[in-house]
């Protein structure tokens, strides 16, 4: 369903003198690979690895300085807005900040139906009702504005402005990093529901690979901008390859404990209740 071939992206930073060389930041090498229809599709790596430049690139918000991203055979890369208008529609984006990618003027239901507008897609009404159901927030929800609701909530709503367009690939980059600890496992575990309940194809983001772990089937690690490793998650984790996914999953308890605080454990623990 996407294709990553030869992928590479220069940042040029200007110049801190003119007498000095442009600056270059090397985001992504030459990385390649293709994630199947249906696939829950984990990218992991420290800061700065190029995860989210990575996404970036797969949603068509930004052009590559090499190689090639494809969209169920139609080249996403290289293209104008407008002629973006299948993937806009295919695949959405749901990122770290929901308060930042909130309008805060708009009310909650002109949030959730605004890629419908956008896209003419009629039953805005309808849709909007089912979609804040499905994202588990009270019906009320569409009239009042996203600063009366939590940072949690706030991300349901995020979710359901994302699926509004009935996508068929949704890519989160690090959903509940900016979260509460207390609410992270909640939103991974409704994250997760979605997925499966419309059979979606998912790309999620995450610096902590027991996350990936618990969300995703497949992983790419990602290494200063380097593909360095990919495969079957559970494999991977088992039986790193490569000395960088053995740190990882060295880390990831403590990863856990001191920057996500969400365990499998809690994850599992959460997933069972009614
Ligand atoms: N617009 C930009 N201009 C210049 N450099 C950039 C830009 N965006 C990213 N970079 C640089 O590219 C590299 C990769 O950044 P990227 O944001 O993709 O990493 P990341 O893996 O998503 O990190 P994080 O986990 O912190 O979100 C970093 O060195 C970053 O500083
Ligand atoms: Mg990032």
């Amino acid at each position: 369903m996407i294709k990553v071939e030869n992928l590479s992206r220069v940042y040029r930073r200007s110049r801190t003198s003119p007498l000095r060389p442009r600056a270059e930041v090397h985001a992504l090498r030459d990385v390649s690979f293709e994630i199947e229809a249906g696939r829950r599709f984990g990218i992991v790596g420290e800061s700065g690895s190029g995860k989210s430049t990575l996404v970036r690139l797969i949603a068509g918000l930004d052009q590559p300085t090499a190689g090639a991203v494809t969209f169920d055979g139609q080249r996403v890369d290289g293209r104008s807005e407008r002629r973006l208008s299948f993937l806009r529609r295919d695949l959405q984006v749901v990122f770290q900040d929901p308060t930042g990618s909130l309008d805060p003027r708009m009310r909650v239901r002109d949030i959730i139906a605004e890629p419908l507008v956008a896209q003419r897609i009629p039953g805005q009404a309808e849709r909007v009702a089912e979609l804040l159901a499905a994202v588990g927030l009270p019906a009320d929800a569409g009239r009042r504005f996203p600063h009366q609701f939590s940072g949690g909530q706030r991300q349901r709503i995020s979710l359901a402005r994302a699926l509004a367009p009935k996508p068929r690939v949704l890519v989160a980059d690090e959903p509940v990093s900016a979260l509460d600890v207390s609410v992270r496992a909640q939103i991974l575990n409704l994250l997760s529901d979605l997925v499966e309940q419309f059979a979606l194809t998912l790309v999620f983001v995450s610096h902590d690979l027991s996350v990936v772990r618990h969300v995703c089937d497949t992983v790419a690690v990602l290494r200063s901008g380097e593909l360095v490793e990919i495969g079957d998650v559970e494999q991977v984790y088992r039986e790193p390859r490569h000395p960088y996914t053995r740190q990882l999953v060295q880390a990831a308890p403590t990863l856990r404990g001191a920057l996500s605080g969400v365990t499998a454990a809690d994850l599992i623990s959460e997933r069972k209740r009614p």
